[in-house]
This record gives C-alpha cells, structure tokens and sequence, in this order.
C-alpha cells in the first residue's frame, strides 16, 4: 500500500515535466483530424524555405477567406462581424474602401504617437507593481491609444472596459484558454454603432451603419489591441528574463531597443500561420505547379528560424551589423501581399511604452516562454525607489508557472477541440459566401457562372 501511494504521489509530482507537451500534441493531432490537412505548409515538402517570398508576394496568392476550411476556424473566433473584418476581406471595393480609412487613421505623425503611447502608459501604470500578468496590464493602455487614433479624444472608463474585455476575450479563445463570450464582444458592436458619428475621419461610404462598427470593432479594437498587448507582452517578459539585456536597453539608446524589438519579433512572431488561397495556378519550377484553390499556410515561425545556426537564442545583436539585412524577418507581413497597414505605428507606440515602465521598474520573471503566451506573461514589478529583492517571488512563479502549465494544458484541450468542432459545424465562412452566391444568382438569374465552395 505504501509504494502504491509512493508511485502514484511521484507520477502526480512529476505531472508538470511530462503532462503539458503530451497534452499539446494530442491536441494538435485533434485539431488535424477535425479540420483536415487542407493547407500547403510554407515552408515545407513542395515549397522550401527558397520559395517562401516569391510565393507569398505571388499575384496568384491573394485569397483571404473563401475557400478554406481554416477561414471558418478563424471567423468563429474573430465574430462578431468576420465578415466585415480587414484581414479577412477578399481583394475588391468594399476592401479598398476599408483600407484607405485605416491608413487614414493610422497615420499619426510620430511625435503625436510617441506622445499618446507615453500618456496612455502613465495612466494604465498608476497603481502597477508586484505580480501582474503583463498582457492584462497591457490590455487597457491600448485600447485607450486606440479609442484615441479612432475619436481623438480621452477613452471613457465605460469604452475602455468593453475594449480590453473584447480584445482579452478573443485572445483567450483564440489561446483555447477560454471559450468565446459573444454578448461580452457584441457589447462592444452596440457601443460603436452608437458612436459612429464621432469617428474622426469619414467611414467608407456604402456600407450599413453595423458594418462600419464591425471593421473598427474588427480592425481597431480587435485586432490593434490583441496584437499590441501581445506583442508589448513578449518584450516585457523577455526584458524580464534577460536582467543584462534589460539594463542595457534603460540606459542605452533608442537603436539597442529597437533591437531588441526585431529580435522579440523574431523568436516570437503574433502569426504563427498566415494563409492564402491561391486565385490561379502557380509554377514553382518545370516540374510542380500548385493549382488554384489551394490554401498556402505561411509558417512565420519557421521562416524567421531558418538559415541560422543558434534560431532559439535570443540575441538583440543579430540586428546590429550589416548581416541584419539578410536575415528572414517578416514580423509585419510581406510588403506585396497585404502588410500590417501599422507598420510603422506599432513599433514607434511600443518602444515609447517600453521606455515609460524601463523607467518606473525593474522587471524580474522565472516563467516559461513560448509564442503563444497562455500563461499572459507572470512578471515582478519592482519600483525603481523600491528595495529590489525578487528571489521568493522568483521561486514561487516558477513552481506556480509549472502546475498552471498541467491544468491549462488539460483545459485547452477540451476547450480547443470543442471550438474547433463548433466552428466547423457553424461553418461561418462558407455560409457567407454561400450567402452571396444565392444573391446573385436570384438577381441574375440566367447567369452559368459558377464558383468553388469554400471547403
Ligand atoms: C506589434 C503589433 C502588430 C504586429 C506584429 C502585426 C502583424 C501583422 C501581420 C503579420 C499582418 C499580415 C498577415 C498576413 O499576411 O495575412 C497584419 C495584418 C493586419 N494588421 Fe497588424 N500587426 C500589429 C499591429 C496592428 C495594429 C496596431 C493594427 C491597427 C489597425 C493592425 C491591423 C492590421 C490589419 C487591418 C491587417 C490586415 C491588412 C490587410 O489585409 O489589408 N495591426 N498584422
């Protein structure tokens, strides 16, 4: 009886060092067997690491949504209003329309966004210090710099609370943390149909007044946010790992913490897949051409790894020499084929930020680090004024890093093979363009065209 109790008490104490990567594969192997093995990986057997630019800027490879199964997965969990999402919007007028206000929106003159950034970080830092979890902290600061790009005035309490709610609510989901919470995000979609007409600049005429408020629900306070947070809390959390790297960016210049942004960027993309359905045949040489239809899966993570000899050490320097220019890295999305319209903003806005918490403290964290951040970033915050002794609480996050990793693994199992499951039953994306085919066959009637199916 008592080596029975002994096994099984050491089989429980071991969990957390075995439990969580088995979880994970089997949950990558669900994922599969539900949604199929629709998607070209790039890069891959057919197209090689060679291949990953060309391909990407292709002419032919400019599907965003119809057509792949992958979309329904992605719409479930950017709804509500997919549909009217940029990112998801197929080449034409409506997406042209949507583009030209976000770069309108976008383009704050560099003073004026290091100035927002810095006013918005004072305000979400007031109260921090000890434990956080940075991307909650990070959360309502941008959509408060959000709110500010789309209205030009200060972000009410109320605003604020809904857009860090949405935006924490589809990172969760999208994480398998958490299920999705609809009325939570269409709460949101109520408050910006009621606002419409404070907006600074003019919405793109033709659309109904609820698809202007999905593509700034979308856009600016799904996408802006998530990513923003995201992105602020892999640098923060690699700052707080790397104490020398830490300090050398408080005191150094803006060059090294631009640096050490690429380098974040680069072990750590926000698009693990970024995928296109290809509108025309495309001879990758003599022999093999991949037909149109086909879903190509860009696999960022792989591409930013390939042709270096150490791609998991995290090394600012990288990005110092003349070698910076030949390295892949794509952290914002190929140029020719639908680039992040921030571009430019979003490093401007994060380094002012990472500069206003440098200043204010000195960051120490013991947790794992992986791309996808589920654990949304434990991290000490010791005020600069502050006696600065981070040892039991470094200890007490590593053991709790450990034994969170063995029950959040469980639960983004069940929680992530019922969201895939449900999505594909929704079939969100199919349906819509279903939709649309209906339309126009009820209003040309004699027209033979006829088009793929989504899936
Ligand atoms: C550090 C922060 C950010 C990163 C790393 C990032 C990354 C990316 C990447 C890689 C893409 C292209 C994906 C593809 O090729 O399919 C993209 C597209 C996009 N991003 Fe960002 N993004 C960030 C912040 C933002 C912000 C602040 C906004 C604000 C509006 C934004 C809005 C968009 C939109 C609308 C698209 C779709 C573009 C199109 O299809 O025309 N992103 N982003």
């Amino acid at each position: 009886m008592l080596i029975i109790s002994l096994v099984v008490l050491a089989v429980l104490a071991s969990l957390p060092w075995w439990l969580p990567a088995r979880v994970v594969a089997l949950r990558v192997r669900v994922f599969e067997r539900i949604n199929g093995d629709e998607g070209i990986p790039v890069p891959g057997d057919l197209a090689g690491v060679e291949h990953f630019g060309a391909l990407y800027a292709h002419p032919a490879a400019t599907g965003r949504s119809r057509g792949a199964a992958l979309s329904d997965l992605f719409w479930y969990w950017l709804s509500p209003g997919p549909e009217m999402h940029q990112e998801h919007l197929e080449a034409g007028d409506t997406y042209d329309a949507v583009a030209r206000v976000t770069r309108r929106l976008l383009a704050v003159r560099r003073t004026e966004a290091e100035e927002l950034a810095r006013r918005c970080a004072g305000r979400a830092l007031r109260d921090a210090r000890g434990l956080v979890r940075l991307r909650d902290l990070m959360m309502p600061l941008w959509a408060e710099f959000s709110y500010e790009l789309v209205f030009a005035e200060p972000c009410p309490r109320e605003a604020r609370d809904l857009i860090a709610g949405n935006a924490a609510d589809v990172s969760s989901a999208l994480k398998c943390t958490s299920l999705r919470h609809l009325g939570r995000r269409k709460r949101l979609t109520a408050y910006l149909l009621r606002n419409l007409h404070r907006v600074r600049v003019p919405l793109p005429e033709g659309l109904t007044a609820r698809e202007k408020a999905y593509y700034l629900h979308g856009a600016f306070f799904t996408t802006a946010v998530v990513q923003l947070s995201e992105a602020m809390a892999h640098l923060l959390l690699v700052l707080a790992r790397h104490p020398e790297v830490q300090e050398r960016a408080r005191t150094g210049d803006d060059r090294y913490l631009d640096q050490v942004i690429a380098e974040t960027m680069r072990l750590y993309p926000l698009f693990g897949i970024a995928h296109r359905i290809t509108t025309g045949d495309i001879a990758l040489d003599e022999r093999t051409t991949i037909p149109a239809g086909s879903v190509l899966c860009f696999n960022y993570p792989a591409f930013h790894r390939a042709g270096l000899a150490d791609p998991d050490r995290f090394d600012p320097d990288r990005f110092a020499g003349p070698g910076a220019k030949d390295l892949n890295h794509i952290p914002f999305g190929v140029a020719a084929n639908r680039p992040c319209p921030a571009w430019r903003l979003a490093p401007i806005a994060m380094r002012a930020v990472a500069r206003e918490v440098l200043d204010r403290y000195v960051l120490d964290s013991s947790v794992s680090h992986t791309r996808s951040l589920p654990h949304r970033g434990p991290c000490l915050l010791t005020p600069r004024d502050a006696p600065h002794r981070p040892g039991p609480a470094l200890a007490y996050l590593r053991v709790r890093d450990r034994w969170e990793d063995v029950w959040r693994s469980l639960a983004q199992l069940v929680l992530g093979t019922y969201m895939v499951w449900d999505a594909r039953r929704l079939r969100l994306c199919e349906r819509h363009f279903e939709g649309s085919e209906a339309e126009k066959r009820h209003a040309h009637p004699g027209s033979t065209h006829s088009t793929r199916h989504c899936s």
